[in-house]
């Protein structure tokens, strides 16, 4: 009745943002994400026994309890005790090593984490790519999550969302040269969530349709780069690509901005470097934290100065990792 797992978060390189399906979490667009080994979450998940009775979920995050306000968390866990056939509630109890809601990809460890938890926790198991389906609908970037190295989550085309998964194109080992390196500028929460923001968008920007149809050259050109481990490609695109989806939230009604002024110095610092000749690009999600693409050989060069800048409270470096997996190291 209680289980572990431990994910990692997926940072989108081929942003999702957009629902053609809003209850069953079916994205416009298919997405890329890299699954990165220094962005873990780790959850713990009991359902009710004869000696530990929940009356409603317990949820514990970083030693916060969120039981009123994680409707997502609580559905998500109603959704797997309702496939094993039972009415239980469940206490759980969850870790980050990064702060959580500001932009930083949290809800893509923090569901794939819960999801297998929960799913264990009641004697369910699942393949890879069907576990990615039922993720999903907890959380549609968590999908990636579930994967390890270069993730690519397919829109599909059903309406059922059974073609609607995560597929790894590479496993962590296909470049060890890659780095992400995460600036942690602001650990408050975000202020407005991307569910919402998300929607938001669909309804009133009026350039989504050029987004979704763009994205798609997007997705093309990223698939050669990765392919091709051309460096200058990916960054290129991965950057077009996450200023084109701040672009339509900042065009929708009313205007969504998750930037702040430390964001457009750390872009502006990006351009700089590169100017300068390193291999240096950023991407950025539904927050102000800009995330850093680059290559082994800059690592130490770009961490240094991105601690110079004043804005910058902390950094966490890292490589491909491992897609989610359980664990007997349990949380209570
Ligand atoms: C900007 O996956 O958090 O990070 O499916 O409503 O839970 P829901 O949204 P969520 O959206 C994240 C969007 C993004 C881009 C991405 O990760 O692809």
């Amino acid at each position: 009745m209680k289980a572990t797992a431990i994910a990692n978060a997926n940072v989108a390189l081929i942003k999702y943002w957009g629902k053609r399906n809003e209850e069953l979490i079916l994205p416009f667009n298919s997405n890329i994400g890299i699954t990165c080994d220094g962005l873990t979450t780790r959850t713990t998940v009991e359902f009710s026994t004869k000696y530990n009775s929940y009356k409603d979920h317990q949820i514990i995050i970083n030693d916060e309890e969120f039981n009123r306000d994680e409707k997502n968390v609580q559905g998500q866990l109603d959704r797997i005790a309702g496939i094993a056939g039972v009415e239980l509630k469940a206490k759980v109890v969850s870790e980050t090593n990064f702060p959580v809601a500001a932009g930083l990809a949290s809800s893509t460890s923090g569901f794939a984490a819960l999801t297998l938890a929960a799913c264990e926790a009641l004697g369910l198991k699942y393949s890879p790519r069907d576990l990615s389906i039922l993720v999903r609908q907890g959380s549609g970037s968590a999908t990636r999550s579930v994967m390890g190295g270069f993730v690519l989550w397919n829109k599909g085309i059903k309406p059922d969302g059974t073609d609607s998964f995560a597929e790894e194109l590479f496993d962590k080992h296909y470049w060890p040269e890659f780095r992400i390196i995460a600036t942690i500028l602001n650990t408050k929460k975000k202020s407005i969530a991307s569910r919402a923001g998300m929607s938001q968008t669909v309804q009133t920007c009026p350039y989504f349709n050029s987004w979704v149809t763009s994205t798609e050259i997007d997705l093309l050109n990223m698939r050669k780069a990765i392919n091709n481990k051309n460096f200058k490609l990916l960054g290129e695109t991965a950057e077009f690509n996450a200023l084109k989806m701040h672009a339509t939230m900042i065009a929708s009604k009313p205007a969504i901005i998750y930037w702040n002024s430390s964001t457009i110095n750390i872009i502006n610092m990006v351009y700089k470097m590169r100017a300068a000749g390193i291999e240096i690009y950023f991407t950025i999600d539904a927050g102000p934290n800009v995330k850093i693409l680059c290559l082994k050989k800059d690592e130490i060069q770009i961490t240094k100065v991105l601690k110079s800048l004043k804005e910058v409270i902390g950094t966490i470096s890292c490589s491909l990792g491992d897609g989610v997996r359980l664990t007997s190291e349990h949380l209570f």
